[in-house]
């Protein structure tokens, strides 16, 4: 893929959204997504780049999504890639309460953030995308129906199904060419991953940039590390 495309990340303020901020905006058009103004503007004034702008959402809202898609849209008149970033993991790494033990309401509300907000902005932002364009979720090995283990049952549960979200808008978009795939990250320092995990933030984002400015891109995957995995 050629330099100056248009980019939208959501969650662009820490963690793996802003490292593909810092990487995404040497060469494109980066607009990430914050849920404050003033973090938007912290973000920006730490990356030193002209080539970022933030737009403020809560991809939890239906109205916030709605608002800032028509900020968005008097910054750019398409997007070329979308990476749908935000994400939570309500009891963080440390605490593995069972499936039986997990309380409906942290449930729902990581299955809001986590998938219904992918579908959110996905469904706002791909009337602004050509033929060709690219949509990137990021999802978890913790998801993979494969690898399936216990525990972590709202967040295991929420990238699950946004793997099959990924599935059927893969589908859905094929007649106009717009490709959707899922990545794994990998396990990543963040306030989400921790201080042990494998991978920094610039390791992980390398390899997701790597892939997801390729020539050759495919759509309804999902890959870690550039390498497709089972499902
Ligand atoms: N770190 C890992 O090891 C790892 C592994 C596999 C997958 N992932 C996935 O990678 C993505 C990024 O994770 P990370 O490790 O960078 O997490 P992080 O450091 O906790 O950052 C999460 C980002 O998502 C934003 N966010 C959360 N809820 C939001 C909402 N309702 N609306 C808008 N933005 C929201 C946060 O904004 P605020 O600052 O406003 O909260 C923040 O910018 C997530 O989808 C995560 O599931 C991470």
């Amino acid at each position: 893929m050629n330099n100056n495309k248009n980019i939208l990340i959501t969650g662009g303020n820490r963690g793996i959204g802003k490292g593909l901020v810092k990487r995404l905006c040497l060469s494109h058009n980066v607009i990430f997504s914050v849920r404050t103004e003033q973090l938007g503007q912290k973000t920006l004034d730490s990356l030193n780049d002209k080539n970022a702008k933030f737009i403020v959402m809560d991809v939890d809202h239906l109205e916030s999504v709605k608002e800032a898609i028509s900020s968005l849209k008097s910054l750019v008149d398409h997007i070329d890639i979308l990476y749908n970033n935000a994400g939570i993991l309500i009891s963080g790494l440390d605490n593995n309460e069972t499936a039986l033990n997990t309380d409906e309401e942290s449930i729902i509300s990581t299955f809001n953030t986590n998938t219904l907000g992918v579908l959110r902005v996905t469904k706002f932002v791909e009337p602004l995308m050509k033929p060709g364009s690219r949509i990137i979720n990021i999802s978890s090995g913790m998801g993979q129906l494969e690898d399936m283990q216990d525990g972590h049952t709202a967040y295991r549960l929420s990238k699950t199904a946004l793997n099959a979200l990924t599935v059927i808008l893969s589908k859905e978009l094929a007649f106009k060419n717009i490709s959707v795939n899922t990545i794994c990250p990998g396990w990543v320092q963040t306030d989400m991953g921790g201080p042990s995990a494998t991978l920094t933030v610039d390791e992980s984002t390398r390899e997701i940039v790597k892939f997801s400015l390729k020539d050759k891109f495919p759509t309804g995957k999902y890959l870690r590390h550039g390498e497709v995995i089972p499902w």
